[in-house]
């Protein structure tokens, strides 16, 4: 090679190693200006934190979610809608919790739950974090509803109870009483019925879910019966007044007090029915209180609540319901989850979460609390009826338990069994399950 080819080739590679040189040098800048600017929006890219909830309790959810966004702007709630029967949610949970970490970092919880998932080691234990006099604050048979074996796994966010609600104008118009007892209801029916004053009589939740088992050990109150004493482990499904209480659900079908299709009713379709002037009586929730008397509704102010009717001589029955909130083990976000759980089950945005639905409050001073009376005249009763409930049985195999009593119920109230033999078969399934003998 000559000197002159020598000195071209040795210029072109130096020309060649500045550019490098220049190249890399952009592209380090250009990565670390993405970095950081990576780092900078994670940093105030806001937590999600996802929970679950049946479809209808999602837009009354709304309002209190704004209002914690609104305080923690650093955190969104997602809340994402699952089906309207409380055991699929549970469902969904579940699965989600077994296939590994839940993608729900906050679990709204029916009362029923908490001793499967506390038992399951899906939830945080909340007892060392809540202060007893936070707890006061609560009404008692709710705060037990949050734990598990002494632990402490959910906050309620309010409570629920079974009532009665009935067309007091239709009542007022007929110079009747409101009734107290299974026959009083079906007497009353009747009469409203052939005066062509209402369609039927009663609607009730009959469809083969849990809202089936929450109506129905009311009923079950309402004779003198149980389901599952968790004290004893007696299980009462195949005592007589088990038997009772499904023969007074099947006769309002077969007297026509009931609409044949309550048997696949679940609580919006009762309200539904209700509200569109079709029943004289309807078993359901506090929540129905609001949306019967919203402005829009062909019912506002023409209905009466009052407790559940029971047999002669016994006692009202009432089941406790209600929604908690806890906080899923495998969160990636505990901190902001327990902000999240402290907001929401505190006396200021639940003041205005209850005023706005008329929910069966968890906030015990609640019930009594002039601004509240004045709007829901009924919650000094409701205290009443909140305190006396029933229980379903606080057993981690609660949601085995349901599902027997579901499928055995349903098959009696459609007549494809006998109560007698649906009842037995229940209780040697309920047995077994809970390892009882007898
Ligand atoms: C209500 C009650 C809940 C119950 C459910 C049944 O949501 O709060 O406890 O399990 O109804 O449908």
């Amino acid at each position: 090679m000559s000197y002159f080819g020598f000195l071209r080739r040795f210029k072109s590679a130096q020309f060649k190693g500045r550019s490098l040189r220049k190249i890399s040098l952009f592209i380090g800048c250009f990565l670390s200006i993405v970095l950081v600017s990576w780092v900078v929006m994670a940093q105030s890219a806001p937590v999600v934190l996802r929970v679950l909830v049946p479809a209808p309790d999602a837009p009354p959810l709304t309002g209190i979610v704004q209002a914690f966004e609104r305080q923690n702007p650093h955190i969104r709630i997602e809340l994402v809608e699952g089906p309207n029967a409380t055991n699929l949610v549970e469902d969904l949970y579940t699965s989600a919790f077994l296939l590994g970490d839940s993608p729900y970092d906050l679990i709204n919880m029916d009362i029923v739950w908490t001793p499967k998932f506390a038992a399951a080691g899906w939830l945080m234990d909340l007892s060392d974090r809540v202060k007893p006099d936070e707890l006061a604050r609560f009404s008692p048979v709710d705060v037990e509803g949050g734990r598990y074996e002494g632990r402490l796994y959910r906050l309620p966010m309010r409570s629920d109870v079974g009532l009665l609600y009935y067309r007091k104008d239709l009542l007022e118009a007929a110079g009747l009483q409101p009734p107290e007892t299974f026959d009083d209801l079906m007497k009353i029916s009747k009469i409203l019925q052939e005066q062509d004053k209402v369609p039927w009589g009663y609607v009730w939740q009959g469809r083969q879910y849990e809202g089936a088992v929450a109506m129905f050990v009311e009923v079950l109150k309402g004779y003198g019966g149980f389901w599952i004493d968790p004290k004893t482990d007696a299980i009462g499904l195949d005592r007589p007044e088990a038997i009772q209480a499904i023969n007074f659900l099947r006769s309002t079908i077969n007297e026509g007090i009931s609409p044949p299709g309550v048997t696949t009713y679940q609580e919006e379709d009762t309200r539904r029915f209700f509200q569109s002037g079709q029943a004289a009586f309807l078993r359901s929730w506090p929540y129905v209180w609001t949306l019967a008397n919203a402005e829009e509704s062909k019912l506002r102010g023409k209905v009466g609540i009052q407790p559940m009717v029971h047999a002669a001589g016994k006692e009202s029955g009432a089941c406790l319901g209600g929604w908690g909130l806890g906080i899923s083990k495998t969160t990636a976000h505990p901190k902001e989850a327990w902000k999240a759980v402290q907001f929401f089950t505190s006396v200021d945005p639940l003041r205005d979460f209850v005023l706005k639905e008329g929910y069966t409050p968890s906030i015990w001073q609640f019930f009594n609390d002039p601004e509240m009376v004045s709007r829901y005249n009924h919650f000094p009763q409701m205290q009443e009826v909140v305190n006396n409930a029933v229980l379903r049985p606080p057993i981690a195999q609660y949601a085995q338990a349901s599902d027997i009593l579901q499928r055995y119920l349903s098959a009696a109230l459609t007549d494809r069994m006998s109560p007698e033999e649906a009842m037995q078969r229940a209780s040697g399934e309920t047995r077994r399950l809970l390892g009882v003998k007898g």
